[in-house]
């Protein structure tokens, strides 16, 4: 294999300008890139027009955000109209409609056919570490288990149950104690050398567990904890941030079954992987498991910053149960925002009118066409996804799955960073994820023309790609 060259896309002259001042004054922790070098003036549907009038088909969605397009009119109909009535008051300290109408639609979309509570933030994170309070408040243990691979946010909460890439945790120990990790079913690059289905050969109380959770439940609950001292178990029910990552359809049922024997509080993040972007409401309602706890956020409000962490009634409503958190131990300034709410209740009708349908549709084009271009190449290993959240495996062989050298250019660059490089010089944003990844989300409102200017660019680039180097 050969070392390829490769140069970063020009920026003009307008973007130059706002990145030279951007320099002097942001936090140095960003994680902008000399590949994306994107400097945005305006925003519509699924393009993006940058300072220099160039304009880009979004297929990133401001990182699974934007499910209903960017600056979609109804959602700035709504924030508008509610911007003239009422901007802020505290929603954990006052009553007003939206946040209440926002949390009752909620409750009919999401998994699970019983009474509900919700806590509004602004983050994901903050829904995170809300879910995570309120399952060591409820069941009074002290320990969590969350999966390699996992992104959950970057407060200590987020970075204690996080298990993604090491950057994220270097320099901030000590985190929080008292967290397991243990793998995700990861199947292309199976820690354990198992292949799916054959995987699947032990029982947990008679359901069927992946080989890979064993480690759990025959190592972690055998050798190191007591399962009656752990609170929660997290779970993106697929991995956004890991690699766009699809587990085994007996995953969660297993990880259920699990949580009921020892009474621990299953909670799935559905941050990235919700709101319709799969082809339903929620990624868990592929395989109908319903989890005590589900945190969604991102594509909630389209844009606007929100987070819900919704619940059983009981785990959130000492009325209900004594043990749930009682008024004070929780709460925001910001959570459940008026404008926020109103945006959130406009986004959600949006998506239900034809979203997740367009989702399912237009995401079984996309990947027919990347499987197609797979076929035709060797450095893409495997095209995984469901809806609109489609992932691309990079390898250096498919046919012995061995990976790429971390750099592949003259100019030290990784196969992420040339291919997401090659793909914005076209006119096309896409992001990498996990080591060897790149994750595809546009907003749900693509149409099949849209998808095949995608999937004609990410052929170019990766013929390109493996010319360089082959
Ligand atoms: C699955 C998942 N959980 C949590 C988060 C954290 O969300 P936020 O950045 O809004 O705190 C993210 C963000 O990418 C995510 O993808």
């Amino acid at each position: 294999m050969r070392i390829m060259d490769y140069t970063p896309p020009k920026i003009g002259p307008n973007a130059q300008k706002l990145i030279d001042r951007d320099r002097k004054v942001m936090f140095g922790a960003h994680t902008r890139t000399r590949e994306i070098p994107l400097v945005v003036d305006h925003a519509k549907g699924a393009r993006v027009t940058d300072v220099d009038n160039k304009t880009f088909l979004d297929f990133g969605s401001g990182f699974a955000v934007v499910g209903t397009g960017h600056c979609h009119p109804d959602v700035i109909k709504a924030a508008h109209e509610q911007m003239q009535k009422l901007i802020h008051i505290s929603g954990c300290d006052f009553y007003y409609d939206t946040q209440v109408t926002l949390a009752e639609k909620l409750f009919e979309i999401t998994p699970g056919d019983f009474e509900k509570r919700v806590y509004f933030g602004s983050s994901g994170v903050e829904g995170i570490s809300a879910a995570l309070k309120i399952a060591r408040y409820f069941t009074r243990r002290p320990r969590m288990v969350s999966f390699l691979g996992a992104f959950h946010g970057r407060t200590f909460t987020g970075m204690t149950l996080s298990g993604s890439k090491k950057i994220q945790r270097a320099g901030f120990a000590p985190l929080i104690p008292e967290n397991y990790h243990v793998p995700y079913p990861y199947c292309y690059h199976c820690l354990f050398n198992e292949t799916y289905p054959h995987c699947v050969h032990k029982k947990f109380r008679g359901t069927p567990i992946p080989y890979c959770l064993s480690y759990l439940t025959d190592v972690v609950f055998q050798r190191l904890i007591d399962p009656e001292d752990v609170a929660i178990i997290l779970v993106e029910p697929i991995q956004g941030e890991g690699g766009y990552i699809i587990p085994p359809k007996e995953f969660l049922p297993a990880l259920r079954e699990i949580a009921d024997a020892y009474g621990i509080i299953l909670a799935f993040d559905e941050i990235q992987c919700g709101m319709g972007r799969t082809g339903k409401w929620f990624a868990c309602d592929h395989v109908n498991v319903v989890p005590d706890i589900i945190v969604t956020a991102k594509a909630i409000a389209s844009g606007l910053p929100m987070s819900a962490t919704i619940s059983r009634a009981e785990l959130q409503d000492p009325d209900l149960d004594e043990r749930a958190w009682k008024s004070g131990a929780h709460g925001s300034t910001f959570g459940g925002n008026p404008v926020i709410a109103a945006a959130g209740i406009a986004s959600l009708r949006i998506i239900e009118d034809g979203l997740i349908e367009n989702a399912a549709k237009i995401g079984a084009h996309l990947k027919n066409g990347l499987n197609e271009i797979m076929n035709k190449h060797t450095i893409i290993g495997e095209v995984r996804g469901l809806g609109l959240m489609v992932g691309l495996e990079l390898v250096k062989d498919k046919k012995t799955k061995e990976n790429l050298p971390d750099v592949i250019t003259h100019n030290g660059r990784n196969i992420k960073q040339v291919i997401t490089g090659e793909c914005f010089k076209r006119g096309l944003i896409i992001y990498g994820a996990g080591f060897n990844s790149i994750r595809i989300s546009p907003p749900l409102i693509i149409t099949k023309d849209d998808a095949d200017e995608a999937l004609s660019i990410i052929n170019e680039v990766i013929t390109h790609v493996e010319k360089g180097l082959l």
